[in-house]
């Protein structure tokens, strides 16, 4: 039988209430005893309300079951429970690893390489199946400019072109080459659309975007992700320019399907359908069901009171129709049997514990790690440090010795007891040859509201016991001014980043700037490793520490990856995926800002600090140099529809092997519309050996050229005169032109 006689079969025989079941998604957990729930349900009859709707036939999925044993037995009572006997989805949030865990996704697109950041999706698609989870809600692909807004560490930062590459690349990793790979999970980039323009970077709340804005930045990462595959796609829980995009049939319909020819299913974000309500846009539930259906939602993602549950009588009171509701439950059955959930609705728990185990896993995280590691500072190179010209290093702060918050945030799957912090690090590459002191020197930071997480027992950091401040900041300086190299470890607690961890500041918390200030005042040389998911407030060191090495949480094996980073056994080649302000008061700023007004003056925008950034876009060094020769363009001019290839000669000048992100700036410089600066249109991740030179070659046709023109309302090429740029940040300097007639 073809997939498309199942899928009718199956409808046919569906009275309206399983049809609204099947469009269904409930969460599942239990929380811990005594906690108490962030969110607005109640933690006892919740679970038990799912499990009598799974032997009902009125759900769809579930989402939030991670373990395989639970999983089988939800499952069972959906498959024996009911008469038709339809398997659930089980989606999860697999955001940067389920049990291996990743970089932070931010971390990963400072890789800027789509080869590393497929196999870490490859690998988390291969532990999240295994457990019987058959769908992630990632990649989160939503620009993000403001850094106050904390899913920025979710997403791949600023810039539309890397978005788009590393969209494409996570879809690969998690679906494979189809729908129903082996050991493959669906991809749901989401959230659809603009939810990191969120107004102050105040998570949820409304976004205003210009036509513009939205095509040229906002729209390509979700392009990229659907053009790899991507079979899933979610709503954003915000106002979109005034209607709430779970409601908003322009986006879900007319874009996504029409224009994008999109033949997947949509999720809303998690009871963003009875939001509809709280937006005031839908009257009721019965309303907010049928408007969100209507605008080609397919599934509605709940805690509980489902609004699709009214379906039924929206459909009885004509509010949505037969065929609307027919196309989404086909959409969701077409998924189940393309996943093989019909054949094989149970998992092997022996075998998922296996794969879990798989120490080809942490390999892969490790290597991820080092290669998402961003050099930002490295004055008289005092990285690599010489091991064997040391006898002591202090390794300071709080954060060196986290194992829950070297993992980052959205994790719920995994293992602390395997997980390297940078003391574990770096006591396990040094042995005993060194003597290694650690002190935390200043206590945690606890947020003044609690995160979203905080229900969860386990996502609040805290001091050990009998823990004295004084005492314990004076072993960190004495330490620190004994040893030869001091490690200080700062930045965020991981649940100060990520949803509902928006802020309003980018300091460092608590006192931990104090800290490092009374090291380096020792004399002693510092290292300072940032772990962070945000750019934060860095005057200070990068004035004032010679070394500074962005590890973002680097996951599992983060210790290990920043102890081969620290000691050279490889060089850090990562790239900043976002401008890094000098200070909050900067936000948002970008690399692609157009020229205006006395562009003279753009560095001195305000009185009182300069208006550039501390560290530019796309920067990041390396323990070697590279040199740019050669900058050549194939033809001087050729046509709109033309393609002109732009080379560079990148030479090794230093004298060990390193990495380099090569990247590609382009400019147009009149048109039917003020066109920014400059816009990243190419780049390549190399290795040189040292002395090694190579010759890059791009193209720049009419993809890389065209633009949403908001005046006319289309895509345009522009006839004009192009700058181009290559080099290894946003300010390369080496340039040619172009001409397009
Ligand atoms: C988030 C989504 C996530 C969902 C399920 C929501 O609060 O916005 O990104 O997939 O929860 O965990």
């Amino acid at each position: 039988m073809t997939i498309r006689a199942q899928v009718e079969k199956l409808l046919a025989q569906m009275t309206p209430v399983e049809k609204a079941g099947q469009l269904t998604q409930y969460f599942y957990f239990r929380l811990p005893e005594g906690a108490e729930p962030v969110l607005d349900f109640d933690a006892d009859e919740q679970p038990k309300m799912v499990e009598s709707k799974l032997q009902e036939g009125v759900t769809g999925s579930l989402l939030f079951v991670t373990d395989p044993a639970e999983i089988n037995r939800l499952q069972r009572l959906a498959v024996e429970g009911n008469r038709l006997g339809i398997p659930v989805l089980f989606g999860f949030d697999v955001i940067h690893g389920l049990r291996t865990i990743f970089p932070v996704p931010i971390a990963m697109a400072a890789s800027w390489d789509p080869e590393t950041i497929e196999a870490g999706q490859v690998v988390a698609a291969r532990e999240a199946r295994a457990v019987g989870i058959h769908w992630s809600f990632a990649p989160m692909v939503d620009i993000a400019r403001d850094p106050r807004w904390g899913r920025i560490v979710e997403g791949a930062g600023e810039d539309p072109f890397l978005g788009a590459v590393v969209a494409a690349a996570q879809v690969r990793g998690f679906q494979g080459p189809e729908l129903g790979a082996p050991e493959r999970i669906i991809a749901g980039p989401k959230h659809l659309a603009g939810y990191g323009y969120a107004l102050g970077g105040r998570d949820y709340d409304e976004v205003n975007l210009s036509d513009s804005e939205l095509w040229n930045v906002v729209f390509p990462p979700f392009v990229a992700a659907l053009e790899a595959g991507a079979a899933n796609v979610m709503t954003g829980y915000m106002d979109l320019n005034g209607i709430p995009a779970t409601g908003n049939r322009w986006l879900f319909t007319e874009v996504l399907r029409e224009t994008w020819g999109f033949d997947g299913f949509v999720v809303s974000d998690a009871n963003a359908v009875r939001n509809l309500l709280t937006h005031g846009f839908a009257a009721d539930l019965t309303d907010a069901g049928a408007r969100a259906v209507n605008a080609g939602v397919d599934m509605e993602m709940t805690i509980a009171d489902a609004a699709y549950a009214q379906l039924p009588a929206a459909l009885d009171s004509g509010a949505t129709d037969v065929a609307t509701i027919d196309a989404s439950v086909r959409r969701i059955l077409e998924a189940k049997i393309r996943l093989g959930l019909f054949d094989a609705p149970y998992v092997d728990e022996d075998r998922a514990r296996q794969v879990l185990a798989d120490p080809a896993h942490r390999d892969v995280a490790r290597v991820a790690a080092q290669r998402s590691a961003v050099l930002l500072r490295n004055e008289g190179d005092l990285l690599p440090l010489d091991a064997a010209a040391l006898s002591s290093v202090a390794v300071i702060g709080p954060l060196a010795d986290s194992a829950r918050d070297i993992i980052g945030p959205w994790v719920f799957d995994f293992d602390l007891d395997e997980t390297v912090t940078v003391l574990d690090g770096i006591r396990a590459r040094t042995g005993d040859a060194i003597r290694v002191e650690y002190a935390r020197g200043v206590p945690v930071v606890q947020r003044e509201f609690p995160s979203l997480f905080d229900m969860f027992g386990w996502n609040k950091p805290s001091d050990p016991e009998g823990f004295d401040e004084d005492a314990e900041f004076q072993r960190a300086v004495e330490y620190a001014g004994a040893a030869d190299v001091a490690v200080v470890v700062v930045g965020e607690w991981q649940n100060m980043i990520g949803e509902m961890a928006s802020r309003s500041s980018l300091e460092l918390p608590g006192r931990q700037l104090d800290l490092l200030q009374a090291v380096v005042a020792t004399g002693t040389p510092v290292v300072l490793l940032v772990m962070n998911g945000r750019p934060l407030d860095l005057r200070w060191a990068a004035a004032n520490v010679p070394a500074i090495l962005d590890i973002w949480y680097p996951g599992t094996q983060g210790g290990a990856a920043a102890a081969n980073l620290l000691f050279g056994d490889v060089s850090p080649g990562g790239k900043l995926p976002f401008t890094w302000p000098r200070t909050v008061g900067q936000v948002p700023m970008v690399h692609t800002h157009t020229r205006s007004h006395e562009p003279e003056n753009q560095a001195r925008r305000y009185w009182d600090e300069a208006s550039t950034p501390l560290f530019p876009f796309g920067y990041g060094l390396s323990y070697s140099r590279f040199d740019y020769t050669d900058l050549t363009v194939d033809q001087p001019t050729t046509t709109t529809d033309g393609t002109v290839t732009v080379s560079v000669e990148v030479t090794n000048s230093g004298a060990r092997e390193a990495d380099e992100v090569v990247q590609l700036y382009l400019h147009q410089r009149y048109g039917t519309a003020s066109r920014p600066v400059r816009e990243l249109k190419g780049f390549r991740r190399v290795t040189l050996a040292a002395g090694e030179s190579r010759t890059l070659s791009f193209p720049v046709g009419p993809d890389e050229r065209r633009y949403w023109n908001a005046a006319v309302r289309e895509w345009v090429t522009d006839a004009s005169i192009f700058d181009v740029w290559i080099g290894g940040d946003s300010t390369a300097e080496l340039s040619t032109t172009f001409e397009i007639t």
